[in-house]
């Protein structure tokens, strides 16, 4: 029997287990461990992946597309404006052709209905490298950078800062599924989706975490162990100055790290703008662990394709 990961889809982690959840995280760990001793992993031999940009991205094509490599296997990179998508064949069609090649697609899109096109036409699995709803890969990989810095993610207290956007109901999703309790600041009409909020309250319930909304970062990060924070302006949103001085009270900035316990981190899923959403002191200063962060990105996108596209993977958790 194959494990329980195998030729899933990962397009929101509402539809993951906590024990799923954990297996991911553990799987990285033990490839972050295996890698730093120069010992080969090739999983995937043999294997491709391919990556759909409809926006752009830095860490998530590098880091998989590296990950791909580092598993013994091959990632295709597909941008919007070099494939017939562009030219209007559909985002299903799309997949069921990338499907006969390929054994897993990411992609990354506008709409999450996109990701759910993908998904509903390939007959391999699909991971969601971000849509207007959900960033899952890298609340993944929050997890994993909060359980090495807290040795555990159980009791932790994560507050958001910002726009309730697709990396808010990311760290929703993810939050008690892991034990963390979470508490989002955002300005009066950047509420996260209402849908997630919804499930995330119920998923809390069930776990015995808390989820806690306020319009005063003071407030939420009163008792915070890690402050997070997201760009103001996610891509494709064009409300450009509004937004931004909707934000400013919600700015992770020196005084307000200062007010939340000694322990407490600065998370940030990058890229970030000094001076917006974050001061430079913070970002750049020994509470910042930002950079780790990003790294985790190649582990945790390294274990998603390994227990997705390999029945082996499992001795990885
Ligand atoms: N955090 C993140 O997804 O980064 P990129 O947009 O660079 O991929
Ligand atoms: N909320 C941001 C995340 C970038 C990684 C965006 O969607 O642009």
């Amino acid at each position: 029997m194959p494990h329980s990961l195998f030729g899933r889809d990962l397009l929101t982690l509402d539809a993951y287990t906590p024990s799923q959840i954990a297996d991911i995280i553990s799987a990285a760990a033990t490839l972050k461990a295996q890698l730093r001793r120069g010992e080969p992993h090739h999983l995937l031999a043999g294997k491709s992946l391919a990556m759909i940009f409809l926006k752009h991205s830095t860490r998530t094509r590098s880091s998989f597309e590296v990950g791909m490599y580092q598993l013994g296997g091959q990632a295709i990179f597909l941008s919007a404006n070099e494939v017939q998508i562009s030219r209007g064949e559909t985002l299903a069609d799309t997949a069921r052709v990338l499907s006969r090649y390929t054994h897993a697609i990411m992609a990354r899109v506008f709409a999450h209905s996109q990701i759910e096109e993908l998904a509903e036409g390939a007959s391999v699995p699909v991971i969601n490298g971000l849509s207007d709803l959900s960033h899952p890969v890298q609340a993944l990989a929050d997890a994993l950078t909060i359980k090495e810095k807290f040795g555990g993610t159980a009791g932790v207290r994560l507050a958001y800062f910002g726009d309730g956007n697709n990396m808010t109901n990311a760290l929703l999703d993810i939050a008690p599924r892991i034990g963390m309790h979470i508490s989002v600041a955002t300005p009066p009409g950047y509420e996260p989706d209402p849908q997630v909020l919804a499930s995330a309250r119920a998923a809390a319930e069930q776990a015995e975490t808390e989820v806690r909304f306020t319009h005063d970062p003071y407030e939420a990060a009163a008792d915070a162990d890690v402050l997070y924070s997201d760009v103001w302006v996610s891509m494709g949103q064009t409300d450009t100055e509004e937004r931004i001085a909707a934000m400013r009270p919600y700015a992770i900035t020196q005084k307000l790290l200062d007010s939340a316990p000694s322990r407490a981190i600065f998370l940030h899923c990058l890229p970030m703008h000094r001076g917006e959403e974050v001061d430079a002191s913070v970002a750049d200063g020994p509470r910042s662990f930002v950079f780790d962060q990003a790294e985790n990105r190649l582990h945790i996108h390294k274990a998603i394709l390994a227990l997705l596209c390999s029945p082996e993977a499992e001795r990885l958790v």
